[in-house]
């Protein structure tokens, strides 16, 4: 099926990107208060996720207009799906998890929200200082594909050539999913992951990511926010399969998902 895109048009001074926001109001809400005034946010999908406060964060989301696409979350959330999509190997930890967070997230969202997700486009297309991006969640190929900072220029190539049948020519891509935030070129295209939110990037910091692009420059940034809160509230809800200790430590209970190179 044909991705749903959305035109944003010309976006010129300064966009601020961030990957999924995963429940974790504490983060959201301090990215949020960074936000210049009357500055575009783009969204990459999975506001839904790990911790404590699926509904506040889409309220926050909703209240500031962000430009958000479809990531998986918001796929099986929207249709009232009984797993989160997330292409995690059954039975891993993050599977298991993944059971927990998602039931919860489920119940926590009402028909309203739903319908929201169901709304948003599965990709965008942007235009900033005389470049042409696009905004994908995971792949075009897969909206839950993996693509890691390790992976290989053909890798990427494959993602780079389905958005150009469908967008035509591009000079960028802002994507999400896979956690980590990184940027690299591939053929003259500037892949930017703008990492993810709601949990730390498994380097042992509790900061999380987001990314800039001003002035034609991406700049990955470190998140500070109340980390202590959000994990009290994911243990107060009874979300304690592993990642509320991963808000604090910075360490993810699991690195079954990381390619090896990156363990
Ligand atoms: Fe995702």
């Amino acid at each position: 099926m044909a991705p749903r895109i959305r035109d944003l048009g010309d976006l010129s001074d300064e966009i601020w990107v961030c990957g999924g926001p995963l429940s974790n109001f504490e983060a959201t809400q301090a990215f949020a208060d960074l936000v210049p005034e009357n500055t575009p946010v783009i969204c990459t999908g999975d506001i839904a996720g790990y911790c404590a406060d699926p509904s506040g964060c889409v309220d926050l989301i909703r209240k500031h207009g962000w430009h958000v696409i479809a990531g998986n979350c918001e796929i099986e959330l929207g249709q009232g799906s009984a797993s989160c999509g997330c292409g995690f190997e059954t039975g891993s930890a993050c599977d298991i998890a993944a059971g927990a967070w998602f039931a919860y997230a489920s119940a926590a969202l009402n028909e309203d929200d739903r319908a929201w997700m169901r709304g948003r486009p599965d990709w965008a297309v942007f235009s900033h200082h005389g470049r042409r991006f696009a905004v994908i969640h995971g792949g075009a190929s897969q909206v839950n594909r993996f693509l890691w900072p390790s992976d290989s220029d053909a890798a990427f190539r494959i993602e780079i050539d389905l958005i150009r049948a469908a967008l035509g020519p591009i000079d960028g891509v802002l994507a999400g999913h896979c956690s980590v935030a990184f940027t690299r070129v591939i053929d003259g295209v500037q892949w930017i992951n703008a990492g993810i939110l709601g949990l730390p990037p498994n380097d042992g910091r509790p900061d999380t990511r987001f990314v800039t692009l001003i002035d034609g420059h991406a700049r990955i940034h470190r998140l500070r926010y109340d980390h202590t809160r959000a994990a009290s509230r994911m243990a107060a809800v009874g979300l304690t399969q592993g990642y509320q200790t991963t808000l604090q430590t910075g360490r993810w209970p699991t690195q079954d998902i990381l390619p090896a190179q990156m363990r």
